[in-house]
This record gives C-alpha cells, sequence and structure tokens, in this order.
C-alpha cells in the first residue's frame, strides 16, 4: 500500500499540510532550496496538481475555441497555427509610453512569487536561484504608470492577439525586467499548458544588438526585430526559443512578459504582477463565482475544494519515482 495513502485518512487536513509545504519564504536567500526538493510526498503533490491543472486548461482552451467559433463563424484559421509567431510594433505614442514608464519602475532583487500558491518550478533549479537570475536580468517592479500605459498597448494589440489565437483571450501575470548584456538562455520550450501563450513587449526595441528572443520555426532561427513597442506572441510551449543578450556593451533591454490565457472574451487587464510570469492553476474565470444565483457546487470556492481533493487522490496513486506506469506510452507525469 502506498504511504501516501494515509492521507486519505483526512483529506482536508492533509491539503492543507500539503499546500503549507509549499510555501516558500517572501525573501528568499541566494542558493536556496525549495522545500519540495528531497520530499516525495510534496513532489507527487505537486505532479498531481500539474496534470489536473493541465488536464483543466486543455477543456478550458477547447471550450473557449469552440465558443469563438460559434460566435465568429467566418474568422479565418489562427495565424499562430501556421506561422508559429506574430509580430507588431505598437503605434509610436504607445511604445514611447511604454519605455517612459518602464524605465521609470523601482529596479527590485529577483523574488519568487506564485500566483495562487502554484509552483511551476519547484525543484530550484540553478536557473531559478536569485544569484542567478539577478546576474542575467534586472527586474522592476510594477507601477500604476506602467500597468496603464501597458493596459493601453494591450487592447491596442487585442484583436491582433486574438487573430494569432483564434480565440478569445484574457491577459494573465506581467514580468517586467532587463536582461543583461552577455547571459544569452539556453533553448527551450516553456512546457505550458498548450492553450497558454506568452505575449513579450520590447518597450526600448530588439533586434542583434539590443537583443531579442530567437525562435526556431522549422529549422530557421528567427530573431524579433523591431522599434520601440515592438511585440510578439508565440507557441512558447511547441517552439524552441531562447534570450539572445545584448551585446557587450550595449545597455540591459527592457522588456515585458504578459501571459495571454484562453477565454470567454478579450480582457486586456493585468490580473498578477509577479516577477515570475505565471498562470494559476485553475482557469481564471472561475474565480468571483459566489452569490444567490450560482449553483452551491460551483461557487469558486467548492470547485477549488473538490480540484484539492482530486489532486490528493490522483498524489496518492502516483509512482514515488515519477516514472510513467505501466500502458502509458513512456508518457511521465511531467510530460503531459
Ligand atoms: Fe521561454
Amino acid at each position: 500500500m502506498n504511504a501516501f495513502k494515509e492521507l486519505l485518512a483526512d483529506p482536508a487536513q492533509a491539503v492543507a499540510d500539503l499546500v503549507a509545504r509549499e510555501r516558500e519564504p517572501a525573501d528568499i536567500p541566494d542558493g536556496y532550496v525549495s522545500p519540495l526538493v528531497g520530499d516525495p510526498k510534496a513532489i507527487q503533490w505537486f505532479r498531481a496538481r500539474r496534470a489536473l491543472s493541465f488536464y483543466a486548461w486543455d477543456i478550458y482552451t477547447g471550450a473557449a475555441i469552440a465558443h469563438y467559433r460559434a460566435q465568429k463563424p467566418a474568422a479565418p484559421a489562427p495565424l499562430l497555427k501556421s506561422i508559429g509567431a506574430c509580430v507588431g510594433e505598437l503605434p509610436p505614442e504607445a511604445g514611447a509610453r511604454l519605455e517612459q514608464e518602464f524605465l521609470a519602475c523601482k529596479q527590485v532583487p529577483w523574488r519568487d512569487q506564485r500566483p495562487d500558491g502554484y509552483s511551476f518550478d519547484p525543484f530550484a533549479n540553478p536557473w531559478s536561484t536569485p544569484a542567478y537570475r539577478d546576474t542575467i536580468t534586472a527586474h522592476r517592479e510594477m507601477s500604476a504608470g506602467l500597468e496603464g500605459a501597458l493596459n493601453v498597448a494591450l487592447t491596442l494589440i487585442a484583436p491582433a492577439v486574438e487573430a494569432a489565437l483564434g480565440h478569445y483571450w484574457s491577459a494573465g501575470a506581467a514580468r517586467v525586467y532587463a536582461h543583461n548584456a552577455g547571459h544569452d538562455g539556453g533553448m527551450h520550450t516553456d512546457g505550458w499548458p498548450l492553450g497558454v501563450r506568452k505575449i513579450m513587449f520590447y518597450p526600448s526595441g530588439a533586434g542583434d544588438d539590443q537583443g531579442s528572443t530567437v525562435l526556431i520555426i522549422g529549422e530557421e532561427p528567427k530573431i524579433i526585430r523591431g522599434g520601440k513597442g515592438v511585440w510578439t506572441v508565440f507557441e512558447n510551449s511547441l517552439l524552441r526559443h531562447m534570450a539572445r543578450a545584448p551585446l557587450p556593451g550595449q545597455p540591459p533591454r527592457p522588456t515585458i512578459e504578459v501571459t495571454a490565457l484562453p477565454a470567454f472574451r478579450n480582457d486586456p487587464r493585468i490580473k498578477g504582477h509577479g516577477i515570475h510570469v505565471g498562470f494559476p492553476w485553475l482557469p481564471p474565470d472561475i474565480d468571483g463565482l459566489e452569490g444567490d444565483k450560482v449553483p452551491a457546487a460551483f461557487t469558486s470556492e467548492a470547485i477549488k475544494q473538490r480540484s484539492a481533493l482530486r489532486a490528493l487522490m490522483l498524489a496518492a496513486d502516483l509512482p514515488s519515482d515519477g516514472k510513467a506506469p505501466e500502458g502509458c506510452g513512456g508518457l511521465g507525469y511531467l510530460d503531459l
């Protein structure tokens, strides 16, 4: 019998304990190691939540696409389907305002802030330590001024992003930082739910000297180039990509990353101001389901509680080594 099953004796307490184990200090010291490392129960819990999160986002994305096709049957196929990445440039005034507000934001050390308490990198990989992050990037704290400029920018590009994705979308979290010269990122895919995409803004422009994002489309590397306010939305979990640092001697390159979440209407308002750009582990439109007109079983709280219990039950059955069970076609829980 899996020792983890003992937790099912008191599920509510078990969920509370596991969530508490995932909590991390507000100020993370250099070289910090997540409490999940070396904690098999906490890792099984993480994997179960991740599997259910991806399932929820898949279903939600499918529903958002079906809704969009029903509302706009004549809309063409999503541009990302054929070209993988769309690039645009803000009108000069909006680009200049974004740059001005970015540069006025206070610089802050890297911290690990996670929307909805859900960790997407619980294993304290070397590239997630504060010392490393503060070497390659200089983070800034979102100001009211930048939030306003970003809202204008996202409103301006909303129709283009909709055409790229083929469904309505909502802004999620934003991450505000400058990429320092001389520290390229590694080639990777983000490994997010496939319906959750990333929008990148470059308030001071991007290109060969300033640095940029390099995407592998087909076999070809494509570098995003443009003036102030150039932006891109791309298949960040399907296309391999990397951050290209500014050339030595160039100033740090301002960057704003925004998550584009599938949705049932466009909503450009930023919902989270983390230093991580992330996404909630459950689709966001379930927040705020309260009151007389919502069935008791479908209040936000009831849905979240059932989801936590499902994660607990799934975690109880997951193999402790994290490997795929027989008959899963080799797919591990981190590949879903
Ligand atoms: Fe990435």
